[in-house]
């Protein structure tokens, strides 16, 4: 669990709590947290609701045990849970629904382990004691010596708008100019462009992680990786057309989890309908560059991802960054575009065809091929500002930009003639 801090609760800390639901279970746990050492009586009669409303005015405990049988939406309450926990809270749930996927959902959304009730007392000790190594163990119990790591996902608001380019561009920086042990993962599973990118063959690690995501550790990425660079490691396919994706996106968050320890630096290729389909993808995402064009169907899709990222990743630091920029040729102007999208685009990248052609031709990405051109300078800033992020305090988020109605009408005006287009120009994502 990965809550913010609240002040003054750190040295106050209980040991264990369990918020549990039936006398059965709670018979069976107490005996166990007396043999660990705990406080028998803070195993409370309740679920997951009642663990919520205690944490959210005391301390969270440094193990905490919650029962989810009461609970509709066990993923959602628990993602409430998490927004009254102390970072490194190792949480322990107890349920009753013996489903794969739950347990992996739950695992994904940070919790430590999930156990099947009836309990029993082999079960609840072994989980408890792994769950108090886990505490004790270095990057827990000292959050000072924790690596700094920056997470920037990288996302299109329509096809071919210059995502990937980005994406490799930013990742090659990182790794090369700035010395940064990175990771790039390609999620465009079918179509990606991430190895095309850096003259490299895709091979089958990401294939195989997606396949097998019980396989992954850092044995995993270790081997399943290809090097780009001294710094740089990639994991990206080129599955076969005829493949639909089957996953349930357990290996995508695995992975994001392993490079975190591996890695200073992530940059995620994250296509539009991946967002869609797996949004726990950004839990742990710091920085989310939002790619656009200057065009009627992208400030819609600007204004729907920037909104689902307000309510959905509001932890991550959204930067927006308009591609292939030709002055004077826009089909919207930035005054109109910044209007409708009610924030200043962040970065300018201008339209730059020789550019493009001259990475393609040498295999190398396109801000590497192109070290003194504007565009190869803007993303070289680009790359300096994600990581600057790193020093400020990442939860913190970027204030959206004062409405203004009037540049709304505008672009609306402006599309007069498109009645239906322009109706759809709201922020309801
Ligand atoms: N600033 C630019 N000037 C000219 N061409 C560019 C620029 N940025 C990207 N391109 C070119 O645009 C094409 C599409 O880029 P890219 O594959 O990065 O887009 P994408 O958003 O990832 O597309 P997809 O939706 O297929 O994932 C590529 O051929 C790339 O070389
Ligand atoms: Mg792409």
């Amino acid at each position: 669990m990965n809550a913010p801090w609240k002040p003054g609760a750190t040295g106050t800390r209980d040991a264990f709590a369990a918020f549990i639901c039936d006398e059965a279970a709670l018979d069976v746990l107490r005996p166990v947290v007396i043999e660990m050492g705990w406080q028998p009586e803070k195993c409370n009669k309740g679920g997951l609701r009642n663990a919520v409303q205690s944490l959210s005015i005391t301390a969270s405990p440094n193990i905490l045990m919650v029962d989810l049988s009461e609970s509709g939406d066990p993923l959602n309450d628990i993602n409430g849970l998490a927004e009254v926990c102390e970072p490194g809270t190792v949480v322990i749930a107890v349920g009753q629904v013996n489903d794969v996927r739950l347990y992996r959902d739950l695992l994904a959304s940070g919790i430590h382990d999930y156990l099947l009730k009836p309990l029993s007392p082999g079960q609840v000790r072994d989980s408890l004691v792994q769950a108090q190594a886990i505490f004790a163990a270095p990057k827990h119990s000292d959050p000072s010596t924790a690596r700094k790591h920056i997470s920037t996902a990288v996302v299109g608001t329509r096809g071919g708008v210059g995502a990937s380019t980005l994406a490799t561009s930013l990742a090659w920086l990182f790794s090369s100019d700035h010395k940064l042990p990175t990771a790039l993962l390609d999620l465009d599973v079918h179509f990606g462009t991430g190895a095309l990118a850096l003259d490299l063959e895709p091979g089958r690690g990401l294939t195989d992680a997606i396949e097998n995501p019980s396989r992954i550790d850092g044995l995993f990425i270790e081997r399943a990786m290809i090097r780009a660079n001294d710094n740089l490691a990639i994991l990206s396919a080129e599955a076969p057309i005829s493949a639909p994706l089957m996953t349930d996106g357990s290996a995508f968050v695995q992975l994001e989890e392993e490079f975190r320890q591996a890695f200073e630096m992530t940059v995620v290729d994250l296509p539009r309908n991946m967002l869609i389909n797996f949004p726990h993808l950004l839990a742990d995402v710091n920085v989310v560059l939002v790619v656009t064009e200057m065009t009627l169907a992208s400030a819609r899709d600007a204004i729907r991802i920037l909104s689902w990222l307000k309510t959905n990743a509001a932890h991550a630091r959204p930067l927006v960054v308009a591609n292939k920029v030709q002055a004077g040729v826009s089909e919207i102007s930035r005054a109109d575009f910044e209007a409708s999208i009610e924030r200043k685009i962040d970065f300018t990248i201008p339209y730059d065809i020789k550019a493009a052609a001259n990475a393609a031709k040498l295999g190398q990405t396109f801000a590497d091929a192109n070290r003194s051109s504007k565009a190869g300078s803007t993303i070289q800033d680009l790359a300096s500002a994600i990581i600057g992020v790193g020093d400020e305090d990442l939860s913190e988020v970027r204030p959206v930009a004062k409405k203004s109605l009037l540049g709304k009408f505008d672009l609306k005006s402006m599309l007069a003639k498109k009645p239906s287009a322009a109706s759809k120009i709201s922020s309801d994502a």
